[in-house]
């Protein structure tokens, strides 16, 4: 399989971000009692589609009749993760609920998220490459508690938008409510998306 995604990613930064964020997972899974086939195979596949320009991801969904939201299509690069889901099911064969659910929500997060869910958002956001200040303290937390390290990096993301001056995705505002952020003096991009 990683040869194949390699193979489909076409750029070894990409390739290897994607291994990374398998072998974190994987290490949370162990760690949470998840299933670690599950999420090597997320983390792995996670990215499919992250390459594609705004055009591919816009029409590629479209072909296949994803349902495309306004703020999708006032920044179509969040539809690589619903499009990766998609391309799992059709290129890799994964017909695992869990592991396609993992893929469709590592960009965003959502309301509701399975400790799956969580172990692949969290691995795509703290694998070892990622430069932010919090990263270790954050990785060490994931390891010890899934849902405080959500909250705690969804507050990271909230703050990182607003100093951006940028509006986050709904469902990233709808996961940081679910997951108890406070400080939430943001603007949804459904909002602003004309702007
Ligand atoms: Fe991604
Ligand atoms: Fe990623």
């Amino acid at each position: 399989m990683a040869r194949r995604v390699r193979a489909h990613l076409g750029q070894e930064r990409r390739y290897a971000h994607s291994v990374r964020v398998a072998r974190c997972a994987d290490v949370l899974a162990q760690r949470h009692g998840s299933s670690r086939v599950k999420a090597r195979t997320a983390g792995l596949l996670h990215d499919l589609a992250r390459l594609y320009t705004k055009t591919q991801l816009l029409a590629e969904c479209e072909a296949r009749r994803l349902p495309i939201a306004a703020f999708e299509r006032a920044r179509p690069v969040l539809l690589h993760a619903k499009l990766g889901a998609s391309l799992a099911r059709e290129l890799f064969g994964v017909h695992d609920g869990d592991v396609l659910s993992a893929i469709e929500k590592h960009t965003t997060a959502a309301a509701e998220m399975s400790p799956l869910d969580c172990i692949v958002y969290l691995a795509d956001s703290l694998e070892p490459a990622r430069q932010f200040m919090q990263r270790t303290a954050l990785w060490e937390l994931a390891m010890h508690d899934l849902t405080r390290a959500m909250r705690e990096v969804l507050d990271v993301t909230m703050r990182h938008y607003a100093g951006k001056g940028l509006a986050p995705a709904p469902t990233t505002l709808q996961a940081a409510v679910a997951f108890g952020v406070e400080r939430l003096s943001v603007t949804p991009l459904e909002v602003s998306a004309s702007s």
